[in-house]
């Protein structure tokens, strides 16, 4: 008997993640106004929930875009053309961050880290103190590396920072490691950090939120960039009046405004174990099949792992089979790392139980692409795991 199409997807790529169904039924909500009161009572409850998963009392205007909206905005508010930048590079989002610096003029120093790898604070600190005039306005950094599956010690790197260029500022991306792991952006002195509504929110994309620290409020006193839709000093304008400047994707801030509420149910703390124990499930059963990790366990993601297939096993014809057999939703490998490993995403709204169910089929397909793989090793060091 001919096999049957899959009749479930299972989403497990590193954003947009899974929906659960009571943000998908708060986003099933007519159109409002957005320039009246019961617009700005949603938006205002949206920004104090995400001042709480940033752990900032710092300012936080929200962007119709998705997390790259985000990465620009920073930028465009703080430098001016010329400014010298660092930027901390682990992977395919670091080499983004410095494509739109450069494209304003900025001058970037790449500090390009072997993909695969954090970034070590000793790394840093070398590279800072051979700017003997402390000429650096600002480091770039992504907490959470999506393309490589690694997370940065951003409080190690933030300190480092400080310690050597006190007036520099710390930017980070943490578009895919908010909520996945922990980010205290005031206690750490993050003065400008980004996120996005598609990953450990729950939400779909559409929604960019970036905070500024009063050190970063003067940056952007000084800073000559060109600026209109990015300009925050105008989204802050009509954030503190519970608006967005333009029209807003209403339908995913009704989602937001749910996904604070289930979020604040779970907890931080409780949220940020769920994170690492996904991630311990796929590591160790990945593991136990025995196929090579990019990341190694010290600087692993909780949010997405990269792996290799076995040996003579193809990556891309992997994610092709797991889609078409099982309906499984698996990421390609990005930039240098494109066909040569695939990554399962483990954040937001991702069960254990579909993370076994993915390990089960891996199992079945790698047989059939042609590498000994002991049927259910892994699915059972998986449940072992959880
Ligand atoms: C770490 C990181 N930064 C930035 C982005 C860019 O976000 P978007 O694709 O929503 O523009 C992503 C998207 O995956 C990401 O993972």
């Amino acid at each position: 008997m001919a096999e049957r199409k899959p009749i479930k997807q299972y989403l497990m790529i590193p954003g947009p993640t899974p929906i659960p169904t009571r943000i998908l039924a708060a986003m099933n909500h007519e159109m409002i106004g957005h320039r009246g009161p019961g617009f700005s009572k949603i938006l205002g409850e949206v920004i104090d929930g995400l001042k709480w998963a940033y752990q900032t009392k710092n300012d936080i205007m929200v962007y119709p875009c998705s997390g790259t909206g985000g990465m620009e905005t920073a930028v465009v508010n703080v430098l001016s053309a010329g400014d010298k930048t660092l930027h901390v590079n682990i992977g395919n989002f670091g080499d983004r961050w410095i494509k739109i610096a450069k494209t304003y003029g900025v001058d970037v120093t790449d500090l390009k880290i072997e993909r695969g790898k954090a970034c070590d604070p000793k790394v840093l600190e070398a590279e800072l103190a051979k700017d003997k005039n402390k000429e650096f306005k600002a480091v770039f950094m992504q907490q959470n590396e999506t393309s490589t599956g690694v997370i940065n010690d951003v409080k190690a790197l933030a300190e480092v920072v400080h310690k050597s260029h006190p007036d520099a500022l710390v930017v980070v991306d943490a578009v895919s490691g908010l909520l996945a792991a922990d980010l205290k952006t005031d206690d750490w002195g993050l003065d400008v950090v980004c996120s996005g509504s598609q990953k450990a929110f729950m939400v779909p994309p559409g929604i960019a939120a970036v905070s500024m620290s009063a050190k970063a409020w003067k940056a952007y006193e000084k800073s000559t960039l060109p600026k209109h839709y990015w300009d925050i000093k105008n989204q802050k304008k009509f954030a503190d009046k519970g608006q967005t400047y333009t029209t807003p994707p209403e339908s995913i801030v009704f989602g937001m405004h749910e996904a604070i509420k289930i979020i604040k149910e779970e907890g931080l703390e409780n949220i940020f174990k769920r994170h690492e124990n996904n991630k311990d499930i796929v590591r160790n059963a990945m593991k136990a099949i025995g196929c090579k990790l990019l990341a190694d366990d010290e600087c692993a993601s909780p949010a997405v792992t990269a792996i290799f297939p076995p040996d003579g096993v193809d990556a891309e014809k992997v994610r092709s089979e797991i889609r078409n057999r099982f309906g499984v939703e698996l990421a390609p490998g990005q930039g240098d790392l494109k066909g040569k490993l695939f990554r399962i995403g483990h954040l937001g709204y991702v069960d254990k139980l579909e993370l076994v169910a993915t390990i089960g089929a891996l199992e079945l397909l790698f047989n059939q692409l042609g590498a000994k793989v002991e049927i259910g090793k892994g699915v059972k060091v998986a449940l072992e795991t959880i």
